[in-house]
C-alpha cells in the first residue's frame, strides 16, 4: 500500500486528471486550473455534461440507498470511487444501515489522498489506491482483506468508470473476476456512457488535454458486462429512469425540461446468481 509522501510524488498537476475534472464538475474545491480548464471545454462543447455528471452520481446515491435500506447489503467495495464529495458512499449507506463497512478504491493518487485524510479516525471505512485493471491487486490489498468478507453479500460498484477501460484490457473479464470472488446475493451496480456523438466530443475533448480517453459502449454491449448477474428492475436504464426518487430526499437531477439530454449515460444493478 502506498504511504502518502509517495503517493504526493504521483500527483500530476501538469494533466488533467478524470478524478479532479469529476470534482469540478461536481462543484468540489479539488482540483486544478488544468482540470478546470478541461471540464470547461466539455462543458463548451456538450452543455449537458454538467448535469450527466450529477445524474450519475444522484444514480450512485439511489444505488446505495437502495442496496442498503432494501436489500441488506452491509459492505461495498467502491472502484473508480473518486475524491470524496458530498453524500459519499458511506455516508448514504449509513443513513439506512450504521454499521456498513466502505473501501474506496481509486488509481488516482490525489483521490486517494484526500480520501485518507476524510476517512483518517473511520475503523469501517477506508481508502486505497487500486487499478481495476488488476482486480487481484484489488482483492489481497490489506484494507479490502479487512473491511470486506466475500463470504457474505457484498455490492460492487463500478460507477462511471469501465468507459475509460478499453476493449484490449476485457472489461468484462475484469467484472468476472470480481464475480468469482463475490457470495451469491451479492450486487453489482455499473453505470457506462452510451456510445452517441456526444460522448464522442468530449472524447475528443479528453484526449487532446492528456486525460485518458474514453470508450463509449452500445447498450449491447455493456449488457455483456453482466453476464452471471440478473439485472433488477428496471434494468439497463438511462440514468434518470433507473427508480427515480418518490420524493426529494434524495433529488434527481436533469437538465431543465429534458429528460432527453441524459440519454447517453446508462446504469444498472444486477444481483450474483
Ligand atoms: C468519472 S469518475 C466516477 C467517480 C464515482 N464512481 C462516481 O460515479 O461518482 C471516474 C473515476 O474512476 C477512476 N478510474 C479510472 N480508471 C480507473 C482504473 N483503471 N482503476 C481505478 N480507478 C480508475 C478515476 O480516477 C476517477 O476517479
Amino acid at each position: 500500500m502506498a504511504d502518502e509522501t509517495s503517493l504526493t510524488d504521483q500527483i500530476d498537476t501538469g494533466r488533467p486528471s478524470v478524478a479532479r475534472m469529476y470534482d469540478h464538475y461536481l462543484g468540489g474545491k479539488d482540483n486544478y486550473v488544468v482540470d478546470r480548464d478541461a471540464a470547461d471545454q466539455m462543458i463548451s462543447a456538450v452543455p449537458e455534461s454538467r448535469e450527466m455528471v450529477r445524474a450519475n452520481r444522484a444514480f450512485l446515491v439511489r444505488a446505495v440507498h437502495y442496496m442498503a435500506a432494501e436489500l441488506g447489503i452491509r459492505q461495498f467495495l467502491d472502484i473508480g470511487s473518486g475524491l470524496p464529495t458530498r453524500q459519499n458512499v458511506h455516508e448514504v449507506a449509513r443513513a439506512a444501515a450504521p454499521d456498513s463497512r466502505v473501501v474506496y478504491v481509486d488509481h488516482d493518487p490525489h483521490a486517494v489522498v484526500h480520501g485518507r485524510a476524510l476517512l483518517a479516525t473511520d475503523k469501517n471505512t477506508a481508502f486505497t489506491q487500486g487499478d481495476l485493471l488488476y482486480p487481484d491487486q484489488i482483492l489481497a490489498d490489506p484494507k479490502v482483506v479487512e473491511l470486506i468478507d466475500f463470504d457474505q453479500p457484498v455490492a460492487v460498484l463500478i460507477v462511471a468508470i469501465l468507459h475509460f477501460v478499453s476493449d484490449e484490457s476485457d472489461p468484462a473479464g475484469l467484472i468476472g473476476r470480481l464475480r468469482q470472488v463475490m457470495a451469491p446475493g451479492s450486487y453489482l451496480a455499473l453505470s457506462h456512457v452510451l456510445d452517441d456523438p456526444r460522448p464522442h466530443a468530449i472524447g475528443n475533448i479528453l484526449t487532446a488535454s492528456g486525460a485518458p480517453p474514453w470508450h463509449p459502449r452500445t447498450r449491447e454491449q455493456i449488457l455483456p458486462f453482466f453476464d452471471g448477474f440478473d439485472l433488477v428492475e428496471p434494468g439497463l436504464a438511462v440514468l434518470p429512469q433507473w427508480r427515480p426518487p418518490a420524493s426529494d430526499v434524495v433529488p434527481l437531477h436533469r437538465a431543465p425540461g429534458s429528460a432527453e439530454d441524459l440519454h447517453w449515460q446508462v446504469a444498472g444493478i444486477a444481483r450474483r446468481s
